[in-house]
């Protein structure tokens, strides 16, 4: 058989990347082009900057991501994009990519879910076994998804108020660091310890869903009175305080959801599946029940290599797009019926 391969582009927030997947497994490139560095004084990702960027860079991109592959254009065999959720002018510049390309070539145009992207970043560790249940954490989404086949998602639990990176770059913001400060807030959690009680909401209650906005809050006021007082909180323990509550109320809401949906693997992915904290936690209270796959790194925050990975089920399910395929900011998984 011949090879295939697809070309996949991401641009939904503030990364431009293409990736090239051969035969399905394969990811032979997987170019990420940031613009973070446009956003840190702004404190957050402008939309408008975060088009610009996808504009000047995404033609660069698709040539740097064939190449890295050792592949002409003549090669690719099908196209990917991400079509929502995420910012709509950022995601109108790879779908106007991803459709001219599927054009001048006449190759099929195949949409992804951002969020199944993140999920099936873990094909990338091992061959997948279904059903499994995921744990999807980033800067715009926690959610809790259960997937009985490949690309059957359907979310069982979610946040009713800010995901959890949301949380994170928030709180990083009042402590004076930049963004995005997931990463910073938990190299500082490791240095510090857990002294400022801050609430777990929701933790005992009996249903799947999170809230991370009173927590927040609570760091927040905590932050400003003490300012206030001209009082100096350590850094380190304020960051593995509001850690420790982030990861119980992670932790709990997914062990009760593996009650109620008993798998044998658990993915955890998108940025905040970068943490270390989370990673450690994850292994030593789960790790001996049930099979974990997290992303490496490279693949938990956005890339076009977990778009890629996440076509193959949708072109094997027949979802293949037309060119009339529009930006959907708001996509978002189903909910299971029960
Ligand atoms: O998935 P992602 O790259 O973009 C979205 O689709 O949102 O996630 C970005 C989020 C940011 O909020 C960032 O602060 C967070 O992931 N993040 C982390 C860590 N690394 C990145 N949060 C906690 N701990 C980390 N190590
Ligand atoms: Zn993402």
């Amino acid at each position: 058989m011949k090879d295939r391969y697809i070309l996949a582009f991401e641009t939904s927030c503030d990364e431009t990347s293409v990736a090239v997947l051969k035969n399905e497994k394969e990811l032979l490139s997987n170019v990420i082009a940031s613009q973070i560095d446009s956003h840190k004084r702004f404190g957050g990702v402008v939309p408008e900057v975060a088009s610009r960027h996808h504009v000047e860079v995404i033609t660069a991109c698709i040539e740097e991501a064939l190449a890295e592959a050792g592949i002409s254009d003549k090669e690719v065999t099908a196209v990917a994009v991400t079509y929502g959720p995420g910012l709509v002018g950022a995601l109108l510049v790879g779908l106007a990519a991803a459709k001219s390309f599927a054009w001048a070539h006449q190759l099929p145009l195949i949409p992804v879910n951002h969020m199944a992207g993140h999920l099936m970043a873990a094909q990338s560790v091992t061959d997948l076994k279904f059903p499994l249940l995921a744990l999807l954490v980033s800067g715009g989404h926690t959610e809790l998804v259960y997937v009985s086949q490949a690309g059957d998602y359907k979310i069982v639990g979610e946040t009713r108020d800010d995901a959890v990176g949301e949380a994170y770059d928030k709180i990083g913001r009042v402590m004076g660091l930049s963004y995005p400060a997931g990463r910073e807030i938990d190299q500082l959690a490791h240095q510090g310890q857990d002294v400022y009680d801050f609430p777990r909401a929701m933790i005992k209650e009996d249903n799947l869903e999170f809230s991370f906005s009173g927590l927040k809050s609570a760091f927040i006021n905590l932050y400003h009175n003490a300012d206030q007082r001209g009082e100096e909180l350590s850094q380190a323990d304020l960051a593995a305080s509001f850690q420790a509550a982030v990861l119980d109320i992670l932790l709990a809401k997914t062990k009760k959801a593996l009650v109620q949906y008993p798998v044998e693997s658990l993915v955890v992915a998108g940025g905040v599946a970068a943490n270390q904290g989370l990673r450690e936690r994850l292994a030593a209270e789960l790790g001996q029940h049930l099979e974990i796959i997290i992303p490496p790194l490279r693949l938990c925050g956005d890339n076009a290599g977990m778009i890629a990975y996440a076509s193959v089920s949708e072109w094997n399910n027949g979802n293949v797009a037309g060119l009339d395929l529009n930006a959907k900011p708001s996509l978002a998984f189903e909910a299971l019926e029960e």
